[in-house]
């Protein structure tokens, strides 16, 4: 390809309100919660790349080992010259190999996370020179504006890393109906889902030795307090995570290590010992599981990837 591609950038971050909205309802409920989207501030997202590379953290190394083991046929599955819209695109790594071998008209990355977009949008700029890039910050939760770009060809929705994972049941068949829609009839979803397995490969994973996801966990603490004049005191929250066997999922906690309140702008909260802040789930689905979930929001399941330890799979589903 030799003409130069455009680059662009559309939509808003969450606004504070939101923000401050979503913590006081989710630190009121009997059992405290916190949405995982608040997690990606630019120390958040920055962290969320560390955690790709640790050892125990196998999800990023096997969806990357799998899409490159069968990048030829899903090209043949995607097509070539597309609209690849990407959701939770976060530093687009996995995507640069679709890149390559599907050359899309545009390439929508979508994140909540303006300084992983930025970033990315920067690096794909020099690295893909012919590429056309339409970046849109925003939660891909609630309705979003894709801008339209003439001359593309089907329209493909790419979202790997199990960010599925993170959603329940309900949100994400809510989040496939929509997207469903979005591609329309025969257009096409890529979407990277973890699967079940050895409950101590998933404990190590989310409990690396190197404390990142501690880390990452508990920055979600400090970017209230600076964001929403919170008064956590961090050093009394511990991370925990466990895999709930019954649910099929890990889940991330913030426990508070004694009694004690905190302040979120003119809002108090109390914690007992012990009690925690239920911050992420990470749903594990069966093949069979994830391919009647999507058959449910109207996609054929037509393919589906997987790396040589089978740790991870990517389904390649069709909007029936
Ligand atoms: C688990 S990471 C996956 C990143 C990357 N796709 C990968 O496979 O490594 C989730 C990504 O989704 C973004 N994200 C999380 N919730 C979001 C939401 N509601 N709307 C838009 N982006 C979101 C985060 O900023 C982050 O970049």
């Amino acid at each position: 390809m030799t003409s130069k591609g455009q680059v662009s950038f559309h939509g808003s971050a969450v606004a504070p309100d939101n923000f401050l909205e979503d913590v006081v309802t989710g630190l009121s409920l009997a059992r405290k919660e916190l949405p995982p989207k608040y997690f990606y501030d630019a120390r958040g997202s920055a962290l969320f790349e560390e955690i790709c590379t640790l050892p125990e953290y196998y999800p990023t190394r096997a969806e990357i080992a799998l899409t490159r083991q069968h990048i030829a046929e899903i090209a043949r599955f995607a097509g070539e010259g597309s609209e690849l819209i990407e959701y939770g695109s976060g530093a687009s790594t996995k995507t640069r190999i679709l890149l390559e071998a599907l050359e899309p008209a545009v390439y929508v990355p979508v994140d909540i996370s303006e300084s992983a977009l930025r970033g990315a949008a920067a690096l794909l700029e020099t690295e893909f020179p012919w590429l056309n890039v339409r970046a849109v910050v925003g939660d891909f939760g609630r309705p979003l504006a894709i801008p339209a770009f003439a001359g593309a060809g089907r329209k493909v929705v790419y979202f790997p890393g199990s960010t599925i994972g993170n959603l329940t049941r309900e949100e994400s068949l809510a989040f496939l109906h929509m997207t469903r829609g979005q591609v329309g009839p025969g257009g096409a979803m890529l979407v990277g889902v973890d699967v079940k397995k050895d409950p101590n490969l998933l404990h190590a994973a989310y409990n690396d030795s190197q404390g990142v996801t501690a880390k990452f966990n508990l920055n979600l603490l400090s970017r209230i307090n600076a964001e929403l004049g919170g008064d956590f005191e961090v050093g009394k929250f511990v991370h925990y995570a466990f895999y709930n066997a019954p649910m099929g999922r890990i889940e991330m906690h913030l426990a508070s290590l004694e009694r004690q309140t905190a302040n979120v702008g003119s809002y108090r909260f109390r914690f007992a010992p012990g009690e925690s802040i239920h911050t992420e789930n990470s749903c594990k689905y069966s093949v069979e599981e994830f391919q009647a979930l999507a058959a449910q929001a109207g996609f054929r399941g037509e393919k589906v990837w997987m790396d040589d330890a089978r740790l991870f799979s990517l389904h390649g589903l069709v909007a029936a």
